[in-house]
Parts: structure tokens; sequence; C-alpha cells
């Protein structure tokens, strides 16, 4: 069954993570965290795990925010609109938030549950193909490959919250709304905590693509990782 919940003031879906980080829910992303996501993308700890040579910009992080938001409120009209409980074709949450006492929350971290982009494929006219065909299928066709990927604000790391909110993703939404059986991850080598979180999430790695990622003037070992429904 879902764990999706729902707003009361502001009617925004949210799935909350199970204690002892019951303080912590998962929303779709707003235009607000504009700022802060440039912040945390720049910080030298999540920077480093982020593919990128270049800094991150407010025009790059509008530019993406746009993009994944016009994706999860699609997800949410489609729950909206739905009579029934069916599968819905995207994840409408990605966002975590701590909850503060006096009532608001704060942004910390992402983790987005969206169709493979298959990025690791050089061959531009190959990924095309991967990505058409994924993206054609049906919401809850049971051979929809998915990708999960995350970063979380440092000061939060190292206290199991990213293992918690991948699980939480997984069970209380793909599973359960958008049948899904088949996850794609990746981490640069070296990744240990990215890796960890994924292990314990039952992914295994499937492949090392040595010197395989262009960042700058390096190629970076990328590690694939696979989670398939028991
Ligand atoms: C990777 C990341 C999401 C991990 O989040 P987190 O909430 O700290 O992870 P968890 O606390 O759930 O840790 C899971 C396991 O990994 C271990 N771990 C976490 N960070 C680690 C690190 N830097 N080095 C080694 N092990 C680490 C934890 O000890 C834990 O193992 P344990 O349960 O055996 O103790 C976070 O560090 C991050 O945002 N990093 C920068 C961005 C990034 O790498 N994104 C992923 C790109 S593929």
């Amino acid at each position: 069954m879902t764990g999706l919940e729902y707003n009361s003031t502001t009617g925004e879906p949210f799935l909350r993570l199970p204690a002892p980080f019951s303080s912590f829910i998962i929303t779709p992303p707003r235009m607000a965290d504009v700022a802060r996501s440039v912040e945390i993308m720049n910080d030298p700890f999540v920077f480093k795990w982020m593919g990128r040579s270049t800094p991150y910009s407010v025009d790059l992080a509008t530019a993406w925010l746009m993009k994944v938001k016009a994706q999860t409120d699609v997800a949410v009209e489609e729950l909206r609109n739905s009579t029934e409980f069916g599968p819905v074709s995207g994840c409408p949450v990605r966002h975590i938030r701590e909850e503060l006492p006096d009532g608001t929350d704060v942004f910390i971290g992402d983790v987005g549950l969206v169709r493979s982009g298959w990025t690791e494929v050089l061959d531009a006219e190959e990924r095309v193909r991967f990505v058409t065909e994924n993206n054609a299928r049906a919401a809850g066709d049971p051979e929809i490959a998915w990708h999960i990927g995350y970063y979380l604000a440092p000061g939060y790391n190292g206290r199991g919250l990213m293992t918690a909110a991948v699980k939480t993703i997984i069970t209380q939404f793909g599973i359960p709304q958008m049948n899904t059986k088949y996850i794609r991850s990746s981490a640069f080598e070296g990744n240990h905590g990215s890796l960890k979180v994924l292990q314990k999430n039952d992914f295994v790695m499937v492949d090392t693509l040595v010197e395989h990622v262009r960042v700058g003037d390096e190629k970076t070992t990328l590690h694939l990782m696979e989670w398939r429904a028991s």
C-alpha cells in the first residue's frame, strides 16, 4: 500500500520517513529550492561525486528544477485525476525536507526515482533508442527501467538518512504505485557512502566501467548497480 500522504494546508503530497527519521519528508521539488540546491551542490563534499567540472549556477539549478518539477507535476495530476488505485507513470516526490518545530521545513537533499536515462551509454543513438523505448512504456509496465539518484546536504550524512530515504521511496511509492521491478543506479569509484546506501537497499554491482566518464580533463571509473524485485 502506498505511503503517500497529503499536506492538509497546501495539498502537497509527501512520503514520511520511518522512525528515527520521522521529522523528514519527501515532497515534490519547489522552485524556492533553487538557492539551497546551488549551495548544497557546490559544497566540495557533494560536488566531487556529482560528475560536474564547473560550479553549479542559479541558472542551471533553475532549469533543472523546472524540468524535474514538470515531471512530478504530471504525476501529481495523474494521482489527482485517478478515480481508483492504479499505477502512475512517474513519482510525484523527490525533495527531502526536515520539518522544524515552528512548522516550517528546510530542503536538505534529493532522492529521485525516475525513468532511466542510460547516461553511461556513450553512443548517443543507442542511448536515445533505450530512453525512447523506456519512456514509451505505459504506467505500471513491469519492464520499465527506473533510475535512482540522490544527494544530501553535508551535516546530515552518516546517520542512515539516505538509506532510509531510498528504501521509503521504493517501498512506499515505487513498488505499490508504479509497479517498479527494476532500478538502475551508479556511483563513481571511491564513493563508498553511495555504494553502501545502494547495497543496504539490495542493489548489486553488475558492472564496472573503467575510466568511462569524462569529468573535466579526467576519466572516472563508474560502478553500475541494479535492483530487481525478488
Ligand atoms: C552518498 C550519500 C547520499 C550517503 O548518504 P548518508 O545519509 O550519509 O548515508 P547513510 O548514513 O545512509 O550511510 C549508509 C552506509 O554508508 C556508510 N557511509 C556513508 N558515508 C560514507 C563515506 N563517506 N565513506 C564510507 N562509508 C560511508 C555509512 O556508515 C553507512 O554504513 P553502515 O550502515 O554500515 O554504518 C551522501 O554522503 C551524499 O550526499 N554524498 C554526496 C553526493 C553523492 O555522493 N551522491 C551520490 C552520487 S552517486
